[in-house]
């Protein structure tokens, strides 16, 4: 047990000064200073944190995004054009972008306004990609997007924020054509390292929270792999991301990920 504790205050020891000072203000601002300084202070720190992750994994991300291009939109208009109508829910500051088929039309739903800027900058990098319509919503709750009229949905890391996995699944479901499909790829709880979970517990209902929105221990492959929604196929693979230096100091602890497709 003392090895088990020192091996986890070893890995978390360089990060607690600066968790603890950014938690107690984050805390103090959220209690008297009203609900933006969380989705500000994310928008701010997200971007630069994880622009390392996207880099080191674009080839595989690329491969997981791959058969898109083979994929037909259910809109007789744009099947004409040879496009897709894709929506992206959590785009934050679209880091998604490159994989897109060229003539997609994209809406987004993204909670946190705060991210719009630095989302329609990277739109400008992909004028290959339209834009249709830049939501601020929620996943579980996408009233305006119509049923039946999309052809792709993509998530990447956020199924771990959502209030409600199943809620947004739903949505998911019904705003897809028949035939559609819905790209996912989220860190989930970990499941074979005992004191990686127990930290992901920790810190899911604390500091992450409060910082990050972010819950690390959550099931999200058991979820969807439940499909209670009533996918008509789902194909879905756990991975690891790598373990290496310079890649993330707290991979670890959202190493553990899957990657999928469900199929309407
Ligand atoms: C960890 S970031 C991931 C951003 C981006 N998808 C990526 O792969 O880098 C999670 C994103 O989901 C958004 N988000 C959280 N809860 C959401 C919800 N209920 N509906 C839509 N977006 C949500 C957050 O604002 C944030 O932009």
């Amino acid at each position: 047990m003392s090895n088990f504790l020192t091996e986890i205050f070893y890995v978390l020891q360089p990060w607690i000064p600066h968790l603890l000072f950014v938690s107690i203000v984050l805390f103090v601002f959220q209690k008297y200073g009203g609900s933006h300084i969380q989705p500000w202070f994310f928008s701010k720190v997200y971007t630069p944190s994880l622009s390392n992750y996207h880099v080191k994994l674009r080839s595989m991300k690329q491969q997981h995004f791959d058969s898109m291009k083979d994929q037909i939109s259910a809109d007789p208009i744009l099947r004409k054009k040879g496009a897709l109508r894709i929506l992206e829910i959590g785009p934050g500051p679209g880091f998604n972008f490159e994989f897109y088929p060229a003539k997609s039309e994209l809406t987004v739903v993204e909670v946190n306004p705060f991210f719009e800027d630095q989302f329609f900058k990277k739109q400008a990098e992909h004028p290959h990609i339209k834009m249709d319509r830049f939501v601020v919503g929620f996943a579980e709750n996408m009233k305006g997007v119509p049923d039946n009229s999309i052809d792709i949905v993509v998530s990447t890391m956020v199924l771990c924020s959502v209030r409600s996995i199943e809620g947004a699944l739903q949505e998911i479901r019904r705003v897809l054509a028949p035939g559609g499909k819905y790209y996912y790829w989220e860190h989930i709880r970990e499941y074979k390292y005992f004191w990686v979970l127990f930290v992901q517990h920790l810190l899911s209902y604390t500091v992450y929270d409060l910082i990050f929105g972010c819950r690390l221990n959550r099931k999200s492959d058991e979820v969807i792999k439940a499909n209670k929604c009533g996918f008509s196929s789902i194909e879905q693979q756990r991975f690891r991301t790598p373990l290496e230096p310079g890649f993330d100091q707290l991979c670890v602890f959202h190493s553990a990920h899957v990657k999928g497709i469900a199929t309407k």
